[in-house]
């Protein structure tokens, strides 16, 4: 998967880009690419927002920015689906990211301040995705959240069939995974279930069945 991020803070990603999932497919199977609006600004100073049209608090990333990024990455608004990270979007679900995963190419806008232009999500994305129903301060750690559930569903991020025996998943019908536990066998008095420790595969997949939640 190609997979564009368009953000303020294209140096956010960082930390992320290093760590597995993502570091384990980078290169292979996710082509990632940060582009910064600050780079392609036509605006003096690297100006990238405004004042609001009514008046009001805060800061709107203007229109004209965002078509300018997308022209100078494809000549253009591209054909592949846009996402513009915004809490008046659809709600993220792992059903989304199964979504997601499916596309080849993926551009992601993130905003600050007060939000973007709403003629970026009307007439430049395709998509609206809120990953969650709270305010967050801009749109990068939504993106990092988003390419990180992308990332561990992609080959090769995971090691052999942990990702799909989880919480949400197909395998659990939706559910939420059954608890783990490992050494030491007792601390303080907790112990783990005597059925983990007896070896016995079938009533230890019967257990893990029956505290699914
Ligand atoms: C401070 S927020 C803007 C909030 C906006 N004024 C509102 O009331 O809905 C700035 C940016 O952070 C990102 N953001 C904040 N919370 C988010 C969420 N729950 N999901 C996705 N993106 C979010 C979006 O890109 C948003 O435009």
């Amino acid at each position: 998967m190609q997979l564009d991020v368009f953000t303020l803070v294209p140096h956010a990603f960082a930390w992320l880009t290093e760590q597995r999932p993502v570091a384990a497919v980078l290169g292979t199977e996710l082509d990632l690419r940060l582009f910064s609006y600050r780079d392609t600004t036509p605006l003096k100073s690297g100006q990238v927002d405004d004042e609001p049209y009514g008046g009001g608090a805060g800061m709107v990333l203007r229109v004209d920015i965002v078509a300018a990024a997308l022209d100078a990455a494809y000549g253009g608004v591209p054909r592949h689906r846009v996402v513009a990270l915004s809490p008046q979007g659809r709600q993220l679900t792992q059903a989304v990211v199964e979504e997601l995963v499916r596309e080849e190419r993926l551009t992601l806008l993130s905003a600050r301040f007060e939000g973007f232009d709403e003629r970026i999500v009307t007439h430049l994305a395709s998509d609206a995705i809120s990953i969650g129903p709270y305010v967050l301060s801009g749109g990068e750690l939504p993106a990092m959240v988003l390419l990180d559930g992308i990332a561990r569903r992609l080959p090769g991020a995971l090691s052999e069939g942990s990702g799909e025996l989880e919480s949400f998943s197909e395998e659990l019908g939706g559910a939420l995974e059954y608890p783990h536990y490992t050494r030491p066998p007792e601390f303080r008095g907790w112990r783990v279930p005597d059925v983990l420790l007896s070896g016995d595969h079938a009533r230890i997949d019967s257990w893990r069945r029956e505290h699914v939640r």
